[in-house]
């Protein structure tokens, strides 16, 4: 077994919000959908504000020039934190949404024709299904999808024949419901084998482990900014430069332009072609923050410290309840990660975080934004625990006994 070097009573010090609720039980299992925030990030943001804050990119004077020069400083921390090759391949969003909103809007409106093929999952966020399905309406495209093996991986088998004559195949690098981590290079290689490129949800991906863009042979990686500890409002979307200069702007308006006539317009360059409009200035450099706090953590003992986790939870979960529960998606740690979605006794996903939050302890519950997969488990919701850096073994004895509070209560 690995050996996390975290300290979790250490970092949660770091975390302004387990202060504010000290006086009660807090238990903070939700970092799947968006995750707490460190003072260090908090303090960025708001020195920012108190000290330097102008718009960006305009102004000659003193305060303007340091907003701008914070501003992009965050984006080459951001892309250090990828490995990205070059800042320019760093761009901002409002979220992943928004990010693979651009994809297919930019990239799939310039490259797809009505018939052409887009190859997605089963196991995608709506974030990485609707844009697709906005496309097929605008363009004709046809889409694919990749099913599920029993267990909840991909099921690969009929790959070949879903790529091919595909122009994009775009998939989760990890689920935000089943958990389960998907080999990202290998994906991306057999898309290119086929003549396709490749595009990647990673918003549950690079919070909780080191991230290579370059290594993972990914044309256009995605990912969100308030699930790694930064801000809400700002997402990212990296690709290499010569694709996306080969991409027409998706946003029209300031800042994204080098010229405006009264007859057209011509695009600025990189990365501010994409970054139409004053940009998220505050929420860039919190998650410019964000990444010193996670590299002073340490991406590997993250990984180490989630596998250790969640491997207790499933351990626990298992011994404690047996056939009443059911955790959906692989249940070794290699596999997945820390996000747990499970059915328990039959009971509504909603009466268990209901109940759960009377013991302090807050799971999500719902569809997750997968409403396909959903269907496809045959369940309409499910109740989804999930592991971060200030989470430890008590947080998952506490999730166990406010479930047998809540089998208690609805006397099952
Ligand atoms: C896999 C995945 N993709 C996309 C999203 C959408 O993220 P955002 O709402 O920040 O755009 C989420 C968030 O839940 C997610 O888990």
């Amino acid at each position: 077994m690995a050996v996390s070097a975290l300290d979790v009573h250490a970092i949660r010090k770091d975390f302004p919000i387990y202060d504010a609720h000290a006086d009660r039980p807090f238990v903070f299992l939700d970092t799947a959908a968006s995750s707490q925030k460190p003072r260090a990030v908090i303090d960025a943001m708001t020195t920012y504000y108190e000290t330097t804050h102008a718009n960006v990119h305009r102004g000659v004077y003193a305060i303007a020039e340091e907003a701008t020069a914070r501003y992009e400083g965050a984006r080459a921390r951001i892309g250090r934190f990828v490995n990205a090759s070059s800042e320019r391949e760093i761009l901002f969003s409002k979220n992943v949404t928004e990010s693979l909103n651009l994809v297919a809007q930019s990239w799939g409106r310039a490259n797809l024709r009505a018939g052409d093929a887009v190859v997605l999952t089963e196991m995608e966020h709506h974030a990485n299904i609707v844009p697709w399905l906005m496309l097929k309406e605008q363009l004709g495209i046809e889409l694919r999808y990749v099913g599920l093996t029993a267990d909840g991986r991909l099921d690969l088998s009929n790959l070949d024949e879903l790529l091919d004559g595909a122009k994009a195949f775009s998939f989760t690098a990890s689920s935000n419901v089943l958990g389960t981590l998907n080999p990202v290079r290998a994906l991306a290689d057999r898309a290119h084998d086929a003549g396709a490129i490749a595009i990647v949800d990673a918003a549950q991906f690079v919070p909780h482990a080191r991230t290579d863009v370059q290594a993972t042979g990914a044309d256009l990686f995605g990912w969100t900014g308030h699930k790694m500890l930064g801000p809400t409002g700002v997402g990212v979307l990296w690709g290499g430069e010569e694709l996306l200069d080969a991409m027409p702007p998706f946003l029209g308006g300031g800042d994204m332009i080098r010229d405006v006539r009264l007859d057209g317009f011509l695009p600025n360059e990189l990365p501010w072609k994409f970054e139409a409009g004053t940009p998220p200035i505050a929420e860039v450099i919190g998650l410019g923050v964000a990444c010193d706090e996670l590299e002073r953590y340490g991406l590997d003992n993250i990984r180490a410290h989630e596998k250790r986790v969640t491997g207790y939870a499933i351990r626990t979960l298992t011994e404690r309840f047996g056939d009443d529960l059911t955790i959906h998606g692989p249940l070794d740690v290699e596999s997945r990660s820390g996000v747990l979605s499970f059915a328990f006794k039959g009971l509504h996903a909603h009466d268990i975080s209901q109940v759960l939050d009377e013991a302090g302890v807050c799971v999500r519950a719902g569809h997750h934004c997968a409403k396909p997969l959903m269907r496809r488990l045959g369940v309409g919701a499910t109740a989804r625990a999930s592991f971060y850096v200030y989470n430890d073994e008590a947080d998952v004895d506490a999730l166990a006994d406010a479930l047998q509070r809540c089998g208690d209560f609805f006397g099952l």
